[in-house]
């Protein structure tokens, strides 16, 4: 019996390179060791691992004997899409368990866009349709897609649902999870679920839909999604202000959620990541003196929401020397870019320690500060750069100094996190990351009932193996 599983283990590899290469055809079945490396590193460059082969099926069908033949021959399954994520859920493992490395599936050839449903504010889309494509054809039909972050030109619908992927847009419209009205997937043994019928309500016992958003690719692979769309809203202004602390900036975010009927993001980044961003990207800091902390606030509405917004700061003592206003597009691209390069400039420092957190809102005056002492005691001499999306209590802390592979400075911040009542994953997810953390944030019995549905849905652990449950 011994002899025969070694045996069979032996052949699986070309066996399945064959089997692959026959459902998918042999122009999407990679495996040039060159072709194959540029899927397998992640995109912070802290992540990569082996992988035996890539292959990129075009349908569910592809996929879904893609899944059996990995199943038959006992091959574990690493799902990418844009390969944007930041917790190494995309790449497979450094080193790989006892039945040798991946299979990689690239979802990118899913990339059919359906019409837009304009009675619904819907549309259903493949799974391997980036972010920028969908929200093009939603504003083609006068409509948008409500999530937005800087990885748009390549992060697609399956990572983001698989991730439950945030963005700028929560404070006003919600998460990933939040858009969702079906999705159709395959699950570890060929099957495929669909609920693709654009049903709103639909109480109809649990929602596998759901179920799979934010589940990292563990639990089954999306192949499409029906997704909910608003209204495109044309008129936009965003307001960037210098304040003296975090606390003032939750303040005043309180202050204008009570005001603003169109706030549509509310983000915050301090003097070091505004000073790197002008340095790596070239930009004119937006007033002379450097502010400790910035707040940049976007309102959007059918009319002008200026005056709504000057109204609402009337009553309160702000800078004009350090305030700066835009309403038209190149302006407002301006004021974003100080915020949305911050990720690409802090890669450009090092390889940065990615810890995307969330607190109680009340807490991250406290946080600050905080995290900045213990990231020096434990990281002396390090980098520490955070930014993040205020409105929601979700602060991007980036750590660039220790080795990749020292945990040290990740596990001091987490601890902090989870000791002042907050979440150690915000919107990025646990990927490979953050699994020996999980405890931090979610109790035995939790990890338990997760690992029980893991289990159940696929017995031989082949989707994603180490990402998100160790
Ligand atoms: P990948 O990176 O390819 O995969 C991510 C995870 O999803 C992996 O576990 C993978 O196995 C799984 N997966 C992918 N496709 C499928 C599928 N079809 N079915 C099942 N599982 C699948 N994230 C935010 O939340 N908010 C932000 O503001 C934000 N901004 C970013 C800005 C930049 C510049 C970058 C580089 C990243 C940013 N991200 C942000 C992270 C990233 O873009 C999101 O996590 C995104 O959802 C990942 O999509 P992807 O297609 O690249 O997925
Ligand atoms: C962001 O908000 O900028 C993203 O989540 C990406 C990051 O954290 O680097
Ligand atoms: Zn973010």
């Amino acid at each position: 019996m011994v002899l025969r599983d070694a045996a069979q283990r032996l052949r699986a590899p070309t066996d399945l390179a064959g089997a692959l290469a026959a459902v998918v055809g042999a122009a999407h079945t990679l495996s040039d060791p060159g072709v194959v490396s540029s899927f397998t590193t992640d995109w912070t460059r802290r992540f990569q691992g082996p992988a035996r082969m890539v292959v990129r099926p075009a349908d569910t069908a592809e996929v879904a004997a893609v899944i059996r033949a990995c199943s038959d021959a006992g091959a574990g399954l690493v799902i990418q899409g844009g390969n944007t994520g930041l917790v190494g859920g995309s790449v497979p493992a450094a080193h790989p368990g006892p039945g040798g490395p991946p299979v990689l599936m690239s979802m990118t050839r899913l990339d059919g866009i359906g019409p837009v449903d304009k009675v619904a504010s819907q549309i259903t889309v493949g799974a391997g349709v980036t972010l920028a494509a969908l929200q093009k054809a939603a504003r083609a039909a006068g409509l948008e897609f409500p999530v937005d972050l800087a990885a748009r030109d390549s992060a697609t619908i399956g990572g983001m649902i698989a991730t439950n992927a945030g963005g700028v847009h929560v404070i006003r419209y919600g998460g990933t999870r939040a858009q969702v009205v079906g999705v159709e997937a395959v699950l570890a043994d060929g099957t495929v679920i669909s609920r693709l019928g654009g049903l709103v309500k639909d109480n109809t016992g649990y929602d596998l839909s759901q179920l799979l958003v934010g589940s990292e690719g563990t639990l089954g692979v999306v192949t499409a999604a029906r997704l909910r769309l608003v209204p495109h809203l044309p008129e936009r202004a965003v307001l960037l202000l210098g304040l003296e602390s975090t606390h003032a900036a939750t303040e005043l975010v309180a202050h204008l959620r009570t005001r603003l009927s169109g706030l549509s993001a509310a983000e915050i980044f301090y003097r070091e990541g505004m000073e790197l961003v002008c340095r790596h990207s070239g930009l004119t800091p937006p007033w002379p003196e450097p502010s400790a902390v910035y707040l940049l606030i976007e309102c959007s509405g059918r009319t002008s929401p200026l005056e709504e917004m000057m109204e609402a700061l009337s009553d309160l003592e702000v800078d004009d020397a350090a305030t700066a206003v835009a309403t038209d597009p190149s302006g407002i691209e301006r004021l974003w870019a100080y915020r949305e390069r911050h990720t690409e400039s802090v890669s450009a420092l090092g390889v940065p320690h990615k810890l995307d957190i969330t607190l109680p809102l009340g807490a991250l005056g406290e946080f600050e500060p905080a995290v900045r002492a213990r990231v020096e005691e434990v990281a002396p001499g390090s980098t520490a750069i955070l930014w993040g999306h205020v409105g929601d209590g979700n602060i991007h802390v980036n750590v660039v100094g220790p080795g990749p592979e020292d945990e040290t400075v990740d596990f001091a911040v987490l601890e902090l996190v989870a000791g002042l009542g907050g979440s150690i994953s915000a919107e990025h997810g646990i990927g490979r990351a953050k699994t020996a953390w999980l405890g931090l944030s979610r109790s035995e019995s939790e990890v338990a009932a997760m690992s029980a549905i893991k289990t159940a849905l696929d017995p031989q652990g082949i989707l994603n193996p180490g990402v998100l449950l160790a």
